[in-house]
């Protein structure tokens, strides 16, 4: 059963304002014990959840700040700015949501759920971050990554799908897509959808950066583009709304899919789902558990970054990750409850490394905890091909013939990948006659358009193991004036160094593919001095490089013809 209606969320008497301090308040609510932040001045109040945007972790006084503006996130150290609401930690980063907003978009028309009838609504794991639902006579499918690696050659698929996933996805009647990273929009997967069904409907967000900005990739021609926050009516029964996610919102996305006035709710894998106001007691609710999606702190080097932090580290993230998803399940209440979108391994033996020391949450950990906290939640660990009879799951959470599992024999797991097919074709970038004039450097990064940022960058070609190459690239980049100096500058600034596999980084400068492949994908190593997260560099680089890739072409008509093709090992640094 849905049910939800629009509520206060904090309410102060004349009396309560007037005792309000000026500068930081912290409140507790009569009505729901949540916290609140309220920030009192001569302009009057702002006020926000207590809630980090990060991973909703409690604010307290930052003592470090003197003009008593600032907060601390008890969780990772993020720092909140409550007069302006912007956080200064990270720096040039996020908003955070003022109380006020409008009221939660799902409970617009309200429909009162009618009874599901056995194989009325049916939900099958096929992999990863991919499920399908059939709703009555339809079938949806979300973020198929049936095929290849994802993040250019360092995630896998962990989970073999089912041998006729192919043929569904090309049959569904309808695919959403959350977002643009390569395990969620996965280009040898649609690649099969376009040279099959070019025009099977596909939904996406309206994020500034579009899903399908590598449109030329695949000719899919039946690509849907809907607002946030409305829904989107498939038929009498069956409709749908797109979130976006709070902490992402240029790209991340996640979804509520109603049938006959039951919700799904997949928060897929957004950081913090529609800034953390979902709807509750959905019937089902699935979202990411596992952790490990980032190349911090495993591809690390140098400094803290040696492996008894680094395992400290992500074994503290893990939990607290857990902790997030655990409390978050809870505090919704859904009838039902599915982990998945985790299910990837750094397969390549190149990676290895990444693979033994990555370590992430299991599914059956993070249901485990619920069972324990929210004991009237079901949790759901589905294999690939399972399947989840919703009608029945409502009517009695103990039948067990409300869960179908794979046959014993079928294959769950994966044991082979074609490694060769991938490898070689982001390897074939390495000999690209642009790659013949070191200018490629130049007109590379002013294609990027970063600068005016007081960072230097050196960017080292290497082979599988991190080694430069004899005749690799190995440059300085200078983004406060995009210049390429021949060793670092005199005047004080911060300093990344960035070891990437030649092949991989190849592919992404003539593709002008986001830096996702590389830091995402494992396929760097790097070191900082001093030890920051440049927010603006990254996010520039992994988000906002221009639509359009590099026009190689007119680069390649630009320089000079006489110019004699450079040998690489001439742009090696001392
Ligand atoms: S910094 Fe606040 S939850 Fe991570």
């Amino acid at each position: 059963m849905t049910s939800q209606s629009a509520k206060t969320l904090l309410t102060l008497d004349a009396e309560a304002v007037a005792s309000l301090k000026e500068g930081i308040n912290f409140k507790k609510s009569q009505e729901d014990g949540k916290c609140y932040i309220i920030y009192k001045n001569n302009d009057g109040l702002r006020a926000c959840k207590n809630q980090c945007k990060h991973q909703g972790g409690l604010f307290i006084k930052d003592i470090e700040d003197l003009d008593g503006r600032t907060v601390k996130c008890t969780k990772h150290n993020w720092k909140l700015n409550v007069s302006s609401m912007k956080y200064v930690n990270p720096p040039d980063s996020f908003f955070q949501d003022e109380l006020g907003d409008p009221m939660d978009p799902w409970l617009a028309d309200l429909r009162e759920p009618q009874e599901l009838q056995e194989g009325e609504v049916k939900v099958t794991y096929m992999t990863h971050a991919c499920m399908e639902v059939q709703l009555g006579q339809k079938r949806f499918m979300f973020d198929p990554w049936l095929i290849g690696p994802a993040f250019a050659r360092g995630w896998w698929l962990v989970h073999e799908p089912p041998t006729d996933c192919l043929d569904r996805m090309c049959t569904a009647d309808f695919i959403y897509i959350s977002h643009m990273h390569s395990d969620h929009l996965s280009y040898p997967t649609l690649k099969v959808l376009s040279d099959r069904r070019p025009d099977a409907p596909i939904f996406v967000g309206d994020t500034s950066r579009p899903v399908f900005w590598l449109q030329s990739q695949v000719k899919l021609t039946n690509i849907n583009v809907v607002p946030f926050g409305v829904w989107q009516n498939l038929d009498e029964h069956l409709r749908f709304m797109i979130l976006m996610d709070g902490v992402h919102p240029e790209m991340d996305t996640c979804i509520i899919l109603e049938y006959k006035g039951h919700m799904i709710l997949n928060t897929v894998d957004c950081t913090r789902p529609n800034g953390g106001r979902l709807p509750e007691k959905v019937d089902l609710m699935m979202s990411d558990f596992a952790g490990g999606a980032s190349g911090f702190p495993m591809t690390f080097c140098g400094g803290k970054y040696n492996d008894s932090w680094k395992a400290g580290f992500i074994k503290n993230e893990r939990k607290k990750l857990l902790n997030y998803k655990a409390q978050l399940v809870k505090s919704l209440e859904p009838r039902i409850y599915c982990p998945f979108a985790g299910y990837f391994v750094e397969a390549h033996p190149s990676d290895r490394y990444i693979k033994d020391t990555n370590v992430k949450n299991q599914a059956e950990d993070l249901n485990a905890l619920i069972n324990k906290t929210a004991p009237d939640i079901k949790t759901w660990t589905p294999k690939p091909g399972a399947v989840l009879d919703l009608g029945l799951a409502l009517k009695d959470p103990t039948n067990s013939a409300a869960i179908t599992n794979p046959p014993a024999n079928a294959k769950i797991y994966k044991d082979s990948w074609d490694f060769d097919l991938y490898v070689d074709e982001l390897n074939s970038a390495i000999d690209s006659e642009i790659f013949r004039h070191r200018r490629w450097i130049q007109f590379y990064y002013t294609w990027a358009g970063f600068q005016n940022y007081n960072l230097v960058v050196r960017m080292i070609e290497t082979d599988d193991d991190f080694e430069p190459i004899a005749d690799g690239y190995d440059y300085l980049v200078d983004f406060m004036d995009l210049s390429y100096p021949a060793k670092r500058p005199d005047r004080e600034h911060a300093y990344v160094e960035v070891k990437n596999r030649i092949g991989v980084m190849r592919s992404v400068v003539l593709h002008g593919h986001l830096w996702d492949d590389l830091y995402i994908g494992f396929q760097n190593r790097i070191s900082r001095d001093p030890d920051v997260y440049h927010h603006k560099f990254w996010n520039h680089f992994q988000t906002e490089l221009p639509f359009r890739k590099p026009d190689w072409d007119q680069f390649l008509q630009q320089v000079p013809a006489i110019e004699e093709p450079e040998t690489q090992s001439s742009c090696k640094l001392s």
